[in-house]
């Protein structure tokens, strides 16, 4: 299946070239579980963009050289994800009809560690998308800003859905909502700024490391999962009705309510793979005690910390940089830390 709208022009002069971009991860507060045949969501999801982890990838291009793909991370060799994006690149040829027509060496870099339970694969996709919409435009012509940044997150989706939301800041939505204008399942949008109260505009998301290993379950898995999840039709409604309560809160700066829908989506998220078949538990002992703390500290002090959760052990830990910033921080690193392996901690905002 094609796009008509992201059709590549069929004039184009190739020649050696180098390009460099970066790109954010991102953490979803409505999140995506569960896709359809080329990367299509079976229900909407919103995210907050990351500030500081990235990821910087560098493309080489060696034209009129047979296609193959090396890659680098951190200056190693990574032969399983050049096969990935070669398999990628060739996925998007209709919409680069020059993307065969050389070689690629392609170095990139995290700004955070590896394993961390931040999406690389979101700010990974994201930049490579980048890197191609910068060649596309040197080889083809005037593109507009726009159309090209679109184009991004459109083929950032191809390589990993959650990457397409990386392509703006502030909070950004992919798929088709009732809720959201402008919004599709073959790139994200972003959520107006106008719509978003002051208190959202300036968020902290610190992400414990309480378990750096490999996840048992490759996100790629997980979403297959949901094929035969006897509750998935249920799950991709509810989440899409979750955008009508949450139009409203991001509107009105409903902290409370933020809380309580950003929390069951992470816990839904972690029932879904639970109810699977094969079934996945991806919390950790540190996961669960975290979450009760940070349950008895709310309780206790009515401040605004509060958790969402990838499908892995970590826990990112969300609050506003108010008043309560302090207070907040303080408990984390007296309390949270000593559930993390080794300290482990990435703090990040998402100001915008
Ligand atoms: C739990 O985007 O990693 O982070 O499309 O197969 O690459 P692929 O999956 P991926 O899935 C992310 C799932 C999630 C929730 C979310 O980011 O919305």
């Amino acid at each position: 299946m094609t796009t008509q709208e992201f059709l590549g022009k069929k004039e184009f002069t190739i020649h050696t070239q180098t390009v460099s971009e970066s790109c954010p991860s991102n953490i979803a507060l409505i999140k995506y579980w569960g896709k359809y045949e080329n990367q299509i969501p079976a229900n909407p999801s919103i995210s907050y963009t990351l500030n500081h982890c990235k990821t910087n990838t560098s493309m080489e291009f060696i034209a009129d050289e047979t296609f193959s793909v090396q890659t680098f991370l951190s200056g190693n060799e990574e032969v399983k994800f050049a096969e990935k994006i070669e398999k990628y690149f060739k996925n998007i040829e209709p919409y680069l009809p020059w993307i065969l027509k050389g070689k690629y060496i392609i170095r990139t870099e995290n700004t955070f560690p590896h394993s961390s339970g931040i999406a690389s694969s979101a700010s990974g996709f994201g930049a490579i998308a980048k890197c191609l919409m910068k060649l596309d435009e040197i080889f083809t012509g005037e593109i507009t800003e726009e159309h090209s940044l679109k184009k991004a997150s459109f083929l950032a989706r191809l390589g990993s859905g959650s990457a397409c939301r990386s392509l703006y800041n502030g909070l950004v939505v992919w798929g088709t909502s009732d809720e959201v204008a402008g919004s599709s399942d073959l790139y994200a949008v972003k959520y107006p700024d106008s719509e978003i109260h002051e208190i959202f505009r300036d968020f902290n998301d610190w992400v414990l490391l309480i378990h750096e290993g490999q996840k048992s379950v490759s996100s790629t898995v997980g979403h297959g999962l949901m094929k035969t999840n006897p509750y998935a039709e249920r799950r991709f409604q509810e989440a899409r009705e979750n955008f009508v309560p949450m139009k409203e809160i991001l509107k009105s700066g409903d902290l409370h309510q933020f809380i309580k829908l950003v929390e069951h989506e992470a816990l839904t998220l972690h029932a879904m793979m639970m109810m699977s078949d094969p079934a996945f538990i991806l919390m950790k002992t540190g996961t669960l005690e975290v979450i009760n703390k940070i349950w008895d500290f709310r309780k206790e002090t009515g401040l605004p910390l509060f958790f969402t959760l990838d499908a892995g052990a970590n826990v990112h830990l969300l609050f506003p940089s108010d008043n309560s910033k302090e207070k907040i921080t303080t408990f984390i690193e007296r309390e949270l830390l000593l559930h993390t392996q080794k300290n482990g901690v990435v703090k990040d905002i998402m100001k915008f």
